[in-house]
């Protein structure tokens, strides 16, 4: 068989595998605003583990809610910036994955003057700009950002492991991450972009997100009440599947690059 009927083949096997597919591209080639929603699980093909199985080892004998809230840090502020600290330096290895490299290629097939395509992101490893997304809206923080508990002096840390925990500012205080803990607010500009650009768009995308946490999961609900047509990319089901208009069941790494090659083929 030559390789255009093998090609052509594995295109149909892709519409057979994901029912939705010809109707996902079809939206996203009329669309003129994309609005896309992603979490933990379009990092996880990039050796970051999910925000819940993120636990393990020694940290698994914490609750999330001990290391990610205002309440675990005043209680134990060493014991927090460790471990934001050894996750960032985890971090610090990994690389983006064809999900991310897929979503970057999305914006300039979508809208190459970025302001019609809007990347909210609840992950804080920064590798969706690492793949050369440009617009990027984080809601939950970054754990390259630190702040000084004292003066909110913000700065980025990419070098090796603090020396001691927690970290000293250096103006007297100490040093948190510059991410969003439980119970507290989103950045209010990061969230007045997003809410804008699921309130606009005409096609929305959740990708590995478990839609678990608000108020960044009621952007999907937020996007389908202004008329948008609403995409799940996620191996599993979520809170939010039922309310989901086309679903793509699988992993955002195989998925997004076969939509991306579809849609580049006029
Ligand atoms: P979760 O760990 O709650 O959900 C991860 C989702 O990714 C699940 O639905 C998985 O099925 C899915 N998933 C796993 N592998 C995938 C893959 N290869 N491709 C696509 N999807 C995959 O992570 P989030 O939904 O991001 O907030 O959690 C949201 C927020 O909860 C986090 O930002 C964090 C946490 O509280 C704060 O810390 C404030």
């Amino acid at each position: 068989m030559d390789s255009n009927k093998n090609e052509s083949s594995s295109h149909n096997d892709h519409y057979t595998l994901y029912p939705d597919l010809s109707q996902v591209i079809k939206e996203l080639r009329n669309a003129k605003r994309v609005a896309i929603l992603t979490g933990a699980g379009i990092s996880t093909e990039s050796g970051i583990p999910t925000f819940r199985d993120g636990l393990d080892g020694f940290w698994s004998q914490f609750d999330p809610l001990e290391l990610a809230s205002p309440q675990g840090f005043a209680a134990d502020p060493a014991r927090v910036t460790r471990w934001y600290d050894e996750r960032r330096a985890a971090i610090a290895k990994c690389q983006p994955n064809p999900g991310h490299i897929a979503l970057a290629k999305l914006e300039q097939i979508v809208s190459p003057n970025k302001n019609l395509f809007t990347l909210v992101t609840q992950n804080i490893d920064r590798l969706h700009q690492l793949a050369g997304s440009k617009n990027v809206v984080e809601l939950h923080g970054s754990i390259w950002e630190w702040r000084c508990t004292k003066t909110g002096k913000q700065k980025e840390y990419r070098g090796g492991p603090f020396e001691q925990y927690p970290p000293p500012s250096d103006n007297g205080g100490i040093l948190r991450p510059s991410v969003v803990w439980f119970g507290e607010p989103l950045p209010p500009d990061a969230w007045r972009t997003a809410e804008n650009a699921c309130t606009i768009c005409d096609v929305m995308l959740s990708i590995g997100t478990s839609a678990a946490v608000y108020p960044a999961a009621g952007l999907i609900d937020i996007a389908q009440s202004n008329g948008a047509t609403t995409i799940e990319i996620n191996p599993e089901q979520t809170q939010a599947t039922p309310r989901i208009d086309l679903q793509l069941r699988g992993a955002a790494g195989v998925i997004l690059p076969i939509v991306v090659d579809h849609l580049s083929r006029s």
